[in-house]
């Protein structure tokens, strides 16, 4: 098995702990993002002057973005206790029913990778998020009874990597549904700056911005880049965080200039050196870089297909000219290119 890419947006274990330090607390805290910020902040508003709980709300985007932060935003803004659990972790009915009886008026119940639920346990979802609910089903058989639990109004904060997975019922229970992008450059220098003073480390002006850029548009990121520069920076320079020494730290760990690690460049040379330029379909695609097709789909393709290093077409993966330049390779002519995936 191959080392895992230091870039992957997905929590490592060191992440948990320092994003309980960086995670900001409130929607001021909280940096870009303002339509989704504003449109929050109205609905929180409301909530709060008709004194109900907020709507369900469906936050979908990449990995690291920010959705587990704004559901605890919420909830802390309501007032509201959170509860927090995820798809894989609910097997079955009755351990979702045992979650929602447990539930108090105006919680916040949290599901990450709630397009991971499985399907009987979605169902027990549509009555509670619908009708504050819980259908059970008593006995067996004929005598079987089913018996209508009320349920104490809640908020429902589903978060997904994959909204395309989230099946139609599910998805149209969410009052509000709301996709978080990546992060601009000017957001990510505003991140780490923030991140910097909280832990502590110098940081000049340009020093943030060489990391905000290499960051693939991504928070989570931002930070881990800003704690092994900081490390770089201690270790080997006087402990400042200025331009050159991010430079360096960020070479050490082969980050390059568009902030692409070291999977990312396999996906690309897969793509390019690999399969003529494609088009590759995803799972070919998954085999020759030794990653799930489900990682990379969720964690790096939605970045490099952003950024238009990766064109997903309905017969699969393929290379742009801008991935030819940024791999140093000669973009081969269109005839000569079939010509190289039929294998000569
Ligand atoms: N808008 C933001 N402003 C500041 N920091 C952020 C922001 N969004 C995310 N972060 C940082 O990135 C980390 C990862 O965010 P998280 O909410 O866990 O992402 P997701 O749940 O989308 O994978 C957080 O702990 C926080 O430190
Ligand atoms: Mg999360």
């Amino acid at each position: 098995m191959r080392e895992d890419g230091l870039l992957t947006a997905r929590p490592t274990a060191e992440d948990h702990h320092s994003e309980s330090v960086l995670r900001p607390r409130s929607l001021d805290e909280f940096v870009g993002q303002p339509k989704i910020k504003e449109r929050l902040g109205i609905s929180i508003d409301a909530a709060e002057k008709l004194e109900r709980p907020l709507d369900h709300l469906l936050l979908s985007g990449p990995p690291g973005l920010g959705k587990t932060t704004l559901a605890r935003i919420i909830a802390v803004e309501m007032g509201s206790a959170l509860r927090s659990t995820s798809g894989p972790a609910i097997e079955r009915p009755g351990d979702l029913a045992a979650i929602l009886s447990g539930l108090e008026h105006g919680d916040v119940l949290f599901i990450d990778e709630i397009h991971r639920l499985p399907r009987v346990v979605e169902e027990v979802l549509y009555s509670a998020m619908e009708d504050f609910a819980l259908d059970i089903v008593v006995g067996k058989g004929p005598t079987a009874q089913s018996l209508r639990l009320g349920l104490p109004p809640f908020t429902l904060v589903g978060a997904t990597t994959r909204i395309g997975t989230v099946t139609a019922p599910l998805r149209d229970r969410f009052g509000m549904l709301d996709r978080i992008d990546y992060y601009e450059p000017d957001d990510l220098e505003l991140i780490v700056l923030r991140s910097a003073s909280i832990i502590g480390v110098p940081v000049t002006e340009a020093g943030a911005r060489c990391i905000a850029v290499r960051s693939r548009g991504t928070p989570r990121i931002a930070n881990r880049l800003l704690t092994r520069v900081s490390e770089y920076a201690i270790a080997r320079a006087d402990g400042r965080v200025d331009h050159s020494t991010a430079l360096a730290g960020l070479a050490i760990w082969e980050v390059d200039d568009m902030g692409l690690d070291k999977v990312d460049r396999y996906i690309l040379d897969a793509i390019v050196n690999k399969f003529g330029g494609g088009p590759v379909g995803l799972t070919t695609l998954a085999i020759a870089v030794g990653e799930e097709p489900e990682t990379i789909e969720a964690a790096y393709e939605p970045f490099l297909v952003q950024r238009g290093l990766v064109l997903r077409t309905p017969r699969g993966r393929m290379a742009t000219s801008l991935t030819y330049r940024h791999m140093g390779v000669a973009e081969p002519e269109p005839a000569q290119r079939s010509f190289l995936r039929s294998g000569g």
